[in-house]
């Protein structure tokens, strides 16, 4: 059962489906883009503990493999520790990274590692006075339930601290008004550390770690990514140690997006998916296995390979428009670039800055493959049906 059905959801359904897995598909609205491949379909609030319970309790499924973080991760938590169900991949990994202060408060202050300093703050008073006695300027303000960058902002000095409070109250996932204010870190390149646990033929859990995934976000939305983003062997090792104290901790089976920035042989931990990450989604084209079907051997506890297939780059193609049951055009000239392929995801409703589709682009150079990517994104113009091409 795959809570969350969107994008990604989708990849993962389809490659358990080709490991001959039967699969359940639940979203919080109709037609999600697992629900299109999966073999069943159900919609319900993820949030509400009382829906998830009773819908787990009614389909009593082998797996339950969350794809987004808001869910009610303390029922998950419930119907793990009575044995009811298996968490990928553990229902208190799930849990810890579903806001911003668990995993944070476990990064840096249970195993030490590296973060930008923070504070968290539950007014703007408190904003204020975080930021004055610890965090300086630039520093960057995000509601502690949110994701894609909603109610995040960048501060340049006092005047703008207002004005990210409320953005952050008003992008927040719950109405609580918590936030975490970041010293802003200067990084020169920030990566995804795509990080698997997966068991040897010991059926111990075992560390494997993909090739480094560069990529840019526009406020806070990934755009581009590529793999692999070329490192310094000091600045490398580094990052895959952090990889492993965060995913050794979370424990359980899978493949996790460790978030982490880069300045030099510096390192500092961002934030960590326990889950397939959306800047991997480049991995579709570089990897013999991509980071879904890595999720999906992992868990069922079948051997994983991490090894690249080619250098490439994946971008992002916005909504554009918003409406319902949108078309694309342009998609022959995307596909003409070389070495490049798409995915549309088809989400039944678009909004000008939805995640509607992706180009991807192999290339034994992986700059033309950014070039390649991007000029395919660039060619595909979701259109509203019915109304003609511009
Ligand atoms: N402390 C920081 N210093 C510099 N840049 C930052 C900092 N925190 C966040 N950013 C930038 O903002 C981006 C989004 O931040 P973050 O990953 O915390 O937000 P998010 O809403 O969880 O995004 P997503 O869900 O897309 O991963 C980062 O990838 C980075 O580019
Ligand atoms: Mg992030």
């Amino acid at each position: 059962m795959l809570l969350g059905s969107g994008e990604l959801g989708k990849e993962v359904l389809i490659a358990l489906q080709r490991l001959g897995v039967e699969t359940i598909a639940v979203d919080r609205y109709d037609n999600a883009p697992g629900q299109q491949v999966a073999h069943h379909a159900r919609t319900i609030t993820m949030s509400d503990p009382a829906q998830l319970k009773a819908l787990i309790e009614k389909e009593r499924p082998h797996l339950v493999v969350p794809e987004i973080e808001a869910i009610a991760t303390g029922m998950l938590e419930e119907l793990e520790a009575a044995g009811t169900v298996r968490v990928i991949p553990t229902a208190r990994a799930a849990r810890l990274t579903m806001d911003r202060e668990g995993i944070r408060r476990l990064a840096a202050e249970t195993l030490g590692l590296p973060t930008s300093p923070y504070v968290f703050c539950d007014s703007l008073e408190e904003l204020r006075a975080a930021i004055d006695s610890k965090i300086g300027y630039p520093c960057i303000v995000k509601p502690v339930m949110s994701s894609s960058g909603k109610g995040q902002s960048k501060i340049a000095g006092p005047l703008d601290v207002k004005a990210a409070w409320d953005c952050a109250m008003a992008g927040g996932r719950v109405s609580h008004g918590r936030v975490i204010v970041e010293g802003f870190i200067d990084f020169d390149y920030e990566i995804t550390q795509l990080t698997v646990r997966a068991l040897g033929a010991d059926g111990q859990a075992e560390t494997h770690f993909c090739d480094p995934i560069g990529h840019i976000q526009v406020n806070g939305d990934y755009v581009e990514s590529w793999q692999p983003q070329p490192m310094h062997p000091a600045a490398l090792q580094k990052s895959r140690d952090i990889a492993e104290a965060v995913t050794n901790n979370l424990g359980g089976q899978g493949l996790f997006g460790v978030e982490l920035f880069v300045k030099g042989d510096e390192v500092w931990f961002s934030e960590v998916s326990p889950r397939p990450h959306d800047t991997g989604l480049v991995t579709l084209c570089t990897q013999w296995q991509n980071q879904f079907e890595l999720h999906a051997r992992a868990i069922l506890g079948l051997p994983v390979s991490t090894a690249l297939k080619s250098p490439g780059a994946s971008a992002v193609i916005y909504g554009g428009v918003d409406a319902k049951g949108i078309v694309f055009d342009g998609v022959a000239d995307a596909l003409r670039v070389p070495n490049t392929d798409l995915r549309l995801f088809g989400k039944p409703e678009s909004f000008v800055k939805r995640r509607m589709g992706v180009a991807l682009a192999f290339d034994d150079d992986v700059e033309v493959a950014r070039v390649n990517a991007k000029m395919a994104a660039s060619q595909v113009r979701p259109r509203v049906a019915g109304q003609t091409p511009a």
